[in-house]
């Protein structure tokens, strides 16, 4: 039994260190398991509700795409693509926002703090808050529950997020499932033992704190970044505490144990700071080095990232669009032409030897009854409305057939008065065997 893992990626920045570490780099490790099934995604709907720059979305997209595959994501073993071209989702949505309760919703996290604050400043607890953000996890739901994930691994400030998808795709089992398990109740994952990395600062590396380590920037630009880690005062010769600074704890993140030994042997021994910065700069840039290259090789092919979604995309379509298929259905968006498995119960089989079409027409409603192949077996006559036309089909499925040949054609009756004409036939042999096919059709099955 595989695993199936999800996870999606909101683009609206560029990667930096922290993300690589807290993320990039475990869901990659992860992605490699025999037993995993992963699939990633750029979360580029979600960004839209953060950021109304197309510019900049677009631009995240690319640098986010050409990231995951520099950093070594197999897109053909696991399957990697962008929400925005599986039309699925946005239909899954709608479908799960009609059972998700506005209750839920409101307890929203991302949604509270916003009218929190509008509350604080004495606005409109709803001022600047839009329908997207107010949905933003009923998409979420989506992403998860059409792709049956097992397990989720998110932030902590996600967690609610896939507790909801599990509310919000039990909601729909309970309604349309029919006894039947329709959607995978998602398990929420959070890596304990990954670091969360300090930032320049030593404050938790991101770039709402402005204190990010580039990641595929130059070597120049990596260099002067380690230059701007915080350190204290401590002048060259004097010991250094190593438990007691960020830049350590970045280094750690990339070493070995033995490597992690002999830089704290080296601190306490009075390395000064400008030499650390520098060790630490060659550990980071020995790690990233190669990926950088793959990176920007990758960045200067857009056309070529661009083949590499779309194959994710179909790839992830050719799940989502029979399940998509399956939900509509249960949902009761059916077509018509199966109209006689829903008026005859325990009668599946006849579906499959012939069903009923109905249409309107200027003067009324008719149907007709085609066998397996398609073709015509019978055209009723015209009804007045399309509730006795559906009467008449069920009758004709109930009931003993009262067929008569009429020249080279033959009529059904019902109560004496015919209700529907066979096609013509050119001999009367041809119109028996019609007679008959159509009797098997109508046949109640066991
Ligand atoms: N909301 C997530 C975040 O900001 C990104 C995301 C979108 C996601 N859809 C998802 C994560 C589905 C996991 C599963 O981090």
């Amino acid at each position: 039994m595989t695993t199936r893992i999800l996870t999606g990626i909101t683009t609206t920045g560029t990667p930096h260190l922290g993300n690589y570490a807290g993320a990039i780099r475990p869901a990659i490790v992860a992605s490699r398991d025999p037993q995993a099934d992963s699939f990633y995604f750029l979360a580029d709907y979600h960004a839209l509700i953060k950021c109304d720059d197309p510019a900049r979305i677009q631009r995240s997209r690319l640098e986010i795409a050409a990231t995951w595959l520099a950093c070594g994501l197999d897109a053909d073993k696991a399957t990697f693509y962008r929400q925005s071209d599986i039309p699925e989702i946005p239909e899954l949505t709608w479908l799960l926002t009609c059972v998700s309760a506005k209750g839920l919703l409101n307890r929203a996290h991302a949604y509270k703090a916003s009218v929190d604050k509008n509350v604080e400043a004495g606005e409109d607890p709803d001022a600047g808050v839009t329908m997207g953000l107010y949905s933003y996890p009923v998409l979420m739901a989506a992403d998860i529950l059409m792709f049956n994930a097992h397990k989720v691994p998110v932030g902590r400030d996600q967690i609610q997020h896939v507790e909801m998808a599990r509310d919000i795709g039990q909601r729909f089992n309970h309604l349309f499932g029919n006894g039947k398990e329709l959607f995978t109740l998602p398990e929420v994952v959070i890596e304990e033992d990954v670091a969360t990395l300090p930032g320049l600062d030593g404050r938790k590396m991101s770039k709402s704190y402005d204190n990010t380590i580039p990641l595929f920037g130059s070597a120049k630009q990596l260099k002067d970044a380690v230059a701007r880690i915080v350190t204290d005062s401590r002048a060259p010769g004097e010991p250094k505490d190593p438990d007691n600074s960020h830049l350590f704890t970045l280094y750690q993140a990339f070493s070995t144990h033995e490597q992690q030994a002999a830089f704290r042997a080296e601190l306490l021994g009075g390395l000064a700071w400008g030499e650390a910065k520098q060790r630490l700069f060659e550990l980071l840039d020995n790690e990233l080095g190669e990926a950088r290259e793959r990176y920007h090789a990758l960045i200067t092919r857009p056309a070529d990232l661009e083949d590499i979604l779309l194959a994710g995309a179909a790839k992830a379509r050719r799940i989502a669009t029979p399940f998509l298929g399956e939900l509509r259905e249960a949902v009761g968006l059916r077509s018509f032409r199966e109209q006689v498995q829903v008026v005859t119960e325990g009668k599946k089989k006849a579906t499959k030897a012939a069903r009923f079409v109905s249409f309107r027409e200027d003067d009324g409603f008719r149907f007709r009854l085609l066998d397996a192949a398609g073709e015509q077996l019978l055209l009723s006559i015209s009804f007045a409305d399309g509730k006795a036309a559906g009467q008449v089909t069920k009758r004709l499925q109930a009931e003993e057939l009262d067929l008569h040949a009429e020249l080279n054609a033959f009529s059904v009756r019902l109560d004496g008065e015919a209700v529907a004409y066979s096609p013509e036939f050119s001999t009367d042999a041809e119109r028996d065997a019609a007679m008959q096919r159509l009797r098997e059709a109508l046949a109640p099955q066991e």
